[in-house]
């Protein structure tokens, strides 16, 4: 039987995604009501951490327990992963032992690597080219906030024609925006500096046409339904931190840039956020900005996520 891995958005289909939102939502709603839901039970999630991650430690880490199961939690420094054991043998290991496996890496060619050497399945908790759980959890905000239909239920029509604007880095976020675009039938309005534009080599974003290019930001933003960023220096890439300072300048989301987006307009953050660099405090702190809901709903999703991927559709 093969295994299913969730390591880009497009693992899964427009279909699926419809799935998994109705499950999140149902999740979500347990959770607040301090049911007990454990089809997890003695399962186990191993977490690899190469980067520094709080929400994704935590959303992962909290989900697991909710569900019943638990959770082994490496890093590189404390793994043989920091002594270059090779990355195919940890794969053979680790997923000889536990159900699940979540790796925070570098380059998507590792954990790509440790996928087809998994007895179980993967999940990207992001690399340097994409962040799926992250658009998922953006997308099931979205949903809530402007997407439910008559019953209260996630609708992924709604995001049928909808325009997602992208200011700032042409980063692993970008990337991911821009697959999820091409699936779910939406479009990204990409403001990046110059230099700093999406990779095309990046699969799946070459290939993409459900985007457009803006060199002022202010123009990507303009009927936006929704206005989103992220930090201008992603980890990985710290000895670039000065240039893009300077680079950067122009793509702070601020007041004007929300100002002529839709009047309905959200703005989404996937956090940690740096008030004054890449947005305004009066943005992210407004009232069109719902980054609370986005951060939680990480763990929401990626509970529905897990259990979709180990146990199927369940009811
Ligand atoms: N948004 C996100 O992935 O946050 P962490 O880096 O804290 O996990
Ligand atoms: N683009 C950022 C996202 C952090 C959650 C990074 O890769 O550091």
């Amino acid at each position: 039987m093969s295994i299913q891995h969730y390591l880009r958005f497009t693992d899964l289909s427009a279909e699926e995604y419809g799935w998994l939102f109705r499950r999140a939502a149902i999740i979500k709603r347990r959770f607040k009501a301090y049911e007990k839901y454990h089809p997890l039970a003695d399962r186990t999630l191993a977490m690899i951490f190469e980067k520094a991650s709080t929400r994704t430690r935590v959303s992962f880490e909290a989900g697991m327990y909710q569900l019943g199961g638990s959770v082994v939690h490496l890093t590189t420094g404390d793994s043989q992963l920091g002594r270059a054991e090779p990355i195919e043998d940890t794969a053979r290991v680790i997923s000889r032992m536990v159900d699940l496996v979540m790796i925070r890496t570098f380059g998507q060619d590792k954990i790509e690597r440790f996928a087809s050497h998994s007895r179980v399945p993967v999940i990207n908790g992001l690399t340097n080219e994409f962040h799926p759980c992250q658009i998922l959890a953006d997308l099931f905000t979205f949903l809530e906030h402007r997407g439910l239909d008559a019953d209260g239920v996630p609708d992924p029509a709604a995001l049928q024609g909808k325009v997602v604007a992208w200011v700032g880095d042409g980063n692993n976020m970008a990337n991911t925006w821009l697959q999820a675009a091409e699936l779910l039938g939406f479009t990204v309005h990409l403001s990046t500096p110059s230099g700093y534009e999406v990779d095309q080599s990046v699969p799946g974003v070459r290939s993409c046409a459900s985007y457009k290019v803006f060199k002022d930001p202010k123009d990507a933003c303009r009927g936006a339904h929704l206005v989103t960023t992220d930090v201008w220096t992603s980890m990985g890439y710290e000895a670039e931190n000065d240039a893009r300072r300077k680079a950067f300048a122009d793509w702070c989301v601020d007041s004007s840039m929300m100002g002529v987006a839709s009047r309905d307009a959200l703005f989404m953050h996937c956090l940690p956020a740096h008030r004054g660099e890449e947005v305004q405090a009066d943005v992210i702190d407004g009232p069109q900005s719902v980054v609370w809901d986005e951060a939680e709903n990480r763990m929401h999703v990626q509970k529905a996520l897990m259990e979709y991927l180990l146990l199927g559709r369940v009811d």
